[in-house]
């Protein structure tokens, strides 16, 4: 029997990371769940695997050459990477610390680039990668760290989605808007409920929506889209003020 395609998702064990394993999972994956989180993915996959879903935990750090190596060593194929690993704070500009700045870049593009190398070296033709950028990428007040490196995963996958075509590796990222994670939930319930107001349709898009259009970038039938950032934001990256 052929084996399944396999999936790696970083940043698995909650958010945006854990609904794309299990919506890989339900989409014919079999899944490598990864996070540095052991207390938070071994259970979240645990669950998972109770559904009867194929999803197996593997503790690493995205920002971990070796590690990631011996993840991806641990399957026999390698078909589909998605770097959903990554990290917010906010400061304004002038308080914004070079450790801040630093730490940002390191998981959020360090983190991106590591696991799509290490993925890419080890795929087919048909392999895809997806990444994850943010409307944040765009601009935004206090987070120019996080909007930098945002930034930064966009250019990194239009790099790689060129280099990697004539091996017919596809390469896109999935920008969310503001969405219900615990990312988001860790800030105080007033500033959430300002946050959401601030969207189109005045909510947060669940974990679901944005592993949705992640699932469809990580998909055999869209060989020809590549390069691209495929916003997922209820419109607000669209701008304009209207009544
Ligand atoms: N939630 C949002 O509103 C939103 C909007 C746009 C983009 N994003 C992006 O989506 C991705 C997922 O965000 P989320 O909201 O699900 O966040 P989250 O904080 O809920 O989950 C992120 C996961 O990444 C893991 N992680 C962080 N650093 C890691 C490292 N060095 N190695 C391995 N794992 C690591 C964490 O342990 C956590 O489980 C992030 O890249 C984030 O920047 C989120």
């Amino acid at each position: 029997m052929t084996p399944k395609p396999t999936a790696f998702v970083t940043g698995a064990a909650q958010g945006i990371g854990l609904a794309t394993a299990e919506r890989l999972a339900r989409d014919g994956f079999e899944v490598v769940a990864m996070d540095r989180q052991a207390d938070r993915l071994e259970p979240a996959v645990a669950a998972l695997c109770a559904q009867g879903l194929p999803v197996l935990a593997a503790v690493c750090d995205v920002c971990d050459r070796a590690a990631l190596a011996a993840v991806l060593d641990s399957r026999p194929r390698v078909d589909v990477m998605v770097c959903a690993a990554g990290i917010y704070n906010d400061a304004a500009f002038l308080d914004l610390t070079e450790q801040a700045f630093r730490q940002m870049l390191e998981v959020n593009v360090v983190g991106t680039f590591l696991p799509a190398q290490e993925a890419a070296r080890r795929m087919q033709a048909g392999g895809r990668i997806v990444t994850i950028s943010s409307r944040g990428a765009l601009g935004g007040t206090r987070f120019a760290h996080y909007v930098a490196s945002k930034s930064a995963v966009v250019g990194l996958t239009r790099a790689m989605a060129m280099e990697l075509r004539a091996r017919q590796i596809a390469v896109n990222s999935v920008a969310p808007g503001f969405t219900d994670t615990p990312m988001t939930r860790s800030a105080p319930p007033e500033m959430f409920a300002a946050w959401e107001k601030l969207e189109p349709s005045g909510k947060a898009a669940s974990p679901e929506v944005i592993a949705h259009a992640i699932s469809f970038l990580a998909s055999p039938a869209t060989q020809f889209i590549t390069g691209q950032t495929l916003f997922v934001d209820g419109g607000k990256s669209l701008g304009g003020l209207s009544i």
